[in-house]
């Protein structure tokens, strides 16, 4: 048996203590958060004792491992306090929004000798799963291609932290990990441009768009595009494709729709791959958890580690970097 708390009890939060619910031989043991209003939802909808801070829910609970889903830029000081009392660790991406957040983070996790995944859903994506499997029939990558933006209503309405986080940060990671996963490379350096003022003119201070191009260790390249810009009236909140051509085929996804699609005045577009089937919960973010609390069980691989979680962030630095200075930056 091992017990989970969950720090952040919002809308990763509240889908992992879902998603783990009936799981052999797991227990949710509670949430922390620190919004009043946050903690009662979590707490009406799914009896699970909820404690203002992770400091008191490790306290309260003594868990064998702890899922941190607070915002991109709230990760740090709870995933070293989580590290340094001995739990296991799964940590929503982006790892931290700095390198020295990001690194303090992998000390903390190699120091405390503690098992630690990084929540890259979309190695648990059948799409991306399938992908990677057909890698082989490819020859050697040449170039790769990514897009992943959302509609305004991310920024604006789903998410109460977006002037603190940016299309690079939210939505990045989750690209820079697909490309790197299916190539098998690690980053060597990027260029970049974004462009700014759209969102600022409703309140909300980042990037609307940010493109990068990244050279691969194999000599190969990758572009990646995200944008916070798409309009709401669209069918959809997540535009999300990705391409790979190497020297003896291509893989080439559009996940956008799933094959599904739906426009009507109460709901745009669903994705199939998502929800409710049956008694389970299913989708990616669901898979990934359910995983982890399952390698945490067994005691095999719970998949990307905290090292690659850190490359990630420092190629996203690098982008940032990239996009102010207008050069070339190494990752
Ligand atoms: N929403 C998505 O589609 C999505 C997808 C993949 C990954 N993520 C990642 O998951 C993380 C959480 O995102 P979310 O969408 O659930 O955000 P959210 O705003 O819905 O929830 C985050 C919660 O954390 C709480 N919080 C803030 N500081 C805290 C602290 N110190 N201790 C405990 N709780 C604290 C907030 O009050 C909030 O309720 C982010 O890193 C995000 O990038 C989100």
């Amino acid at each position: 048996m091992v017990t989970i708390g969950i720090v952040g009890a919002g809308l990763r939060g509240r889908l992992f203590a879902e998603a783990l619910q009936g799981q052999p031989d797991v227990e949710v043991v509670g949430f922390a958060e620190p919004s009043p209003k946050v903690a009662d939802d979590a707490r009406d909808a799914t009896g699970l004792p909820v404690t203002a801070s992770h400091t008191e829910l490790l306290e309260a609970h003594n868990p064998d491992a702890v899922i941190v889903a607070t915002p991109d830029f709230a990760h740090r000081e709870i995933a070293v306090d989580v590290a340094d009392a001995g739990k296991h660790l799964l940590i929503e991406k982006p790892v931290a929004t700095t390198l020295d957040d990001a690194e303090a983070i992998a000390a903390a996790v190699h120091r405390a000798n503690v098992r630690c995944l990084v929540g890259f859903e979309n190695r648990w994506n059948p799409h991306v799963v399938q992908a990677k499997a057909a890698m082989a029939t490819l020859g050697e990558p040449i170039t790769a291609s990514a897009t992943l933006s959302n509609s305004y209503f991310v920024p604006t309405t789903m998410l109460s932290w977006a002037a603190k986080s940016s299309p690079a940060w939210f939505l990045m990671p989750h690209t820079v990990d697909l490309i790197l996963w299916l190539t098998g490379t690690k980053p060597v350096s990027v260029s970049a441009v974004g462009s700014r003022g759209v969102l600022a003119k409703r309140g909300i201070d980042t990037w609307d768009v940010v493109h990068a191009l990244i050279t691969l260790d194999d000599g190969s390249t990758a572009s990646l595009s995200s944008a916070w810009t798409l309009p709401d009236a669209g069918d959809g909140i997540v535009d999300f494709r990705f391409q790979v051509v190497g020297t003896e085929g291509s893989v080439t996804a559009d996940l956008s729709h799933q094959g599904l699609t739906v426009v009507s005045d109460k709901l745009r577009s669903a994705w199939p791959v998502g929800g409710r089937i049956g008694r389970s919960q299913v989708g990616p973010a669901v898979w990934m958890v359910q995983d982890f609390a399952a390698g945490l069980v067994d005691g095999g691989d719970l998949g990307p580690d905290i090292d690659h979680g850190v490359l990630v962030t420092r190629t996203i630095c690098a982008i940032e970097d990239a996009i102010t200075t207008g050069r070339a930056v190494s990752c």
